[in-house]
């Protein structure tokens, strides 16, 4: 299966990043169609990067980085999925730790979200993680399969998964291998269970937390890791274009 990797630039960035952009393609064009990139950029910038971007259209997408989880209407501030696709997006992030935590959003909202994303053609980013409380309670798998089973809806064919473990966000820290491996394992367990085999098989396990050109290599060699959410490193060029080719061989 090829890989994903997708940048999450948060509340970053600028119109005059399409160098950046421009580095971006140009990787994404040598690597062969053996890698899908995406860049989550703020709403405000889909548009202009989208329209830079179209001539790589399938190995190189622009997505957004949260929607409404209804489709209209008075909701003064907010961005709905049919927006983020009519600018130009592919893809959304729902559910990242940051919203989850910051603007409250639970399980429900975000399984809305992921509904409404998928019903305007866009492919959703579920996250899930869990804290570094939970981590060394050693429950990590229940709270993931819980999230799972909540955030995931069961009409929804084709989507991505993040595995982002909250405490490996921009601290530098990661769980062991063998860990990511084993949680990865069973978030595809648990999608095989509520969705089948064949929906199962066409969701991208992205691990995300703290990804870096350092650790890229074991990360994409980890087993049922089918690519990479990259927060703080996909703003530097340089260490984006690292990952992506460490996730392309
Ligand atoms: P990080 O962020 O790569 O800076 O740890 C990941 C994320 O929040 O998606």
């Amino acid at each position: 299966m090829v890989k994903l990797v997708v940048g999450n630039w948060k509340m970053n960035g600028c119109l005059n990043d399409i160098s950046f952009m421009q580095t971006i393609a140009e990787t994404a064009d040598t690597l062969n169609n053996q890698l899908k990139t995406v860049i989550c950029v703020p709403s405000v910038f889909i548009h202009h990067f989208s329209n830079h971007i179209k001539t790589h259209h399938a190995i190189f997408e622009i997505g957004g980085q949260n929607c409404h989880h209804l489709k209209t209407g008075a909701y003064t501030g907010e961005v709905s999925a049919d927006m983020l696709k009519d600018v130009g997006a592919h893809y959304v992030i729902v559910g990242h730790s940051e919203r989850r935590t910051d603007c409250y959003e639970s399980d429900i909202i975000v399984h809305d979200k992921a509904n409404t994303a998928f019903d305007a053609d866009l492919i959703p980013i579920i996250c899930v993680g869990e804290t570094h409380e939970q981590y060394i309670q050693g429950i990590s798998k229940k709270i993931i399969v819980e999230q799972i089973k909540h955030s995931v809806p069961h009409t929804v064919k084709k989507f991505a998964i993040g595995y982002e473990p909250i405490w490996a966000i921009g601290t530098g820290l990661i769980p062991q291998f063998d860990e990511i491996a084993a949680i990865h394992l069973t978030i595809y367990e648990t999608l095989k269970g509520l969705l089948g085999t064949e929906t199962t098989n066409k969701v991208d396990i992205l691990y995300g937390g703290s990804v870096k050109p350092s650790n890229a290599c074991d990360i994409a060699n980890i087993d049922y890791v089918n690519g990479a959410l990259v927060g703080g490193a996909s703003l530097n060029a340089s260490d984006f274009t690292q990952i992506m080719t460490a996730f392309a061989h």
